[in-house]
């Protein structure tokens, strides 16, 4: 048993113009292709509402948008006009992938803001779907427990991919040099396992008795996934 522990990511610490973090986001891009995370999550999200309609899509810890813009692919049935919104601390969004979105006929907004601070300032409304693609690891379960209540209090649906920990994902961390990744990346991957989740964790810090129906389960080698829909 490997018990969650947390450190700081470097990425988080470099301003997003940094050249090495520049980097490690083009890393983050084919570590998200072999994670599957976006396939894993659209299968997710697909199976329990095949004619999806959110009215707005909120990507927490949005990075350069390349997950969301992969995530909306593969899902055809999203409506022209459906707002997405990428919301990370830093101002990471790439300008490729935002005209990418708009040219989807997506209203598309970033959003430069603290994930936690943002939620709790926002309105709740009807409609609204949040993502949350390798990013839920960076809080400590008291922190995490707010941002899910959070997200409960603002959400029809939740779905997140995170890192799975274990010995096997923690191992193909070390190997990132395999695909060229750079320091900041492969310091990055081993602390993220290190802080990922297994088994029910995320569940456990879901707000009980709100009316959602939870699922949590492995996703493909490395991955693990929750949904959170409200029934
Ligand atoms: C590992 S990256 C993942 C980025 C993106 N989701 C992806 O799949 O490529 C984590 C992202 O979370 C952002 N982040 C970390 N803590 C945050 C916070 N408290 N609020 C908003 N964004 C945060 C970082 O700036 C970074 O872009």
């Amino acid at each position: 048993m490997m018990e969650r522990s947390l450190q700081t990511e470097l990425l988080d610490e470099l301003p997003a113009d940094d050249p090495r973090a520049v980097g490690s986001r083009r890393d983050l891009r084919r570590i998200n292709a072999l994670m599957g995370n976006a396939r894993h999550m659209a299968r997710a999200v697909s199976a329990v509402t095949p004619q999806a309609a959110p009215r707005r899509i909120v990507d927490l810890g949005a990075g350069d948008g390349d997950f969301v813009l992969r995530w909306v692919h593969r899902i055809p049935s999203l409506a022209p006009g459906t707002e997405v919104l990428l919301v990370d601390r830093q101002d990471a969004a790439d300008a490729r992938v935002l005209t990418a979105l708009n040219d989807r006929g997506f209203r598309t907004h970033q959003v430069s803001a603290d994930g936690l601070a943002w939620l709790r300032s926002q309105p709740a409304q009807a409609g609204t779907w949040v993502l949350a693609n390798l990013f839920l690891h960076h809080f400590p379960p008291e922190r995490l427990r707010e941002l899910l209540q959070a997200i409960a209090a603002k959400a029809e649906l939740f779905c997140a991919c995170e890192p799975r920990r274990g010995w096997w994902p923690l191992a193909a961390s070390r190997m990132l040099r395999l695909i060229g990744a750079n320091a900041v990346t492969r310091h990055d991957a081993v602390v993220s396992v290190r802080a990922g989740f297994q088994d029910g964790e995320l569940s456990a810090l879901w707000p009980a008795d709100s009316g959602w129906r939870l699922q949590e389960q492995r996703a493909g080698l490395f991955s693990h996934l929750f949904l959170a829909q409200r029934v």
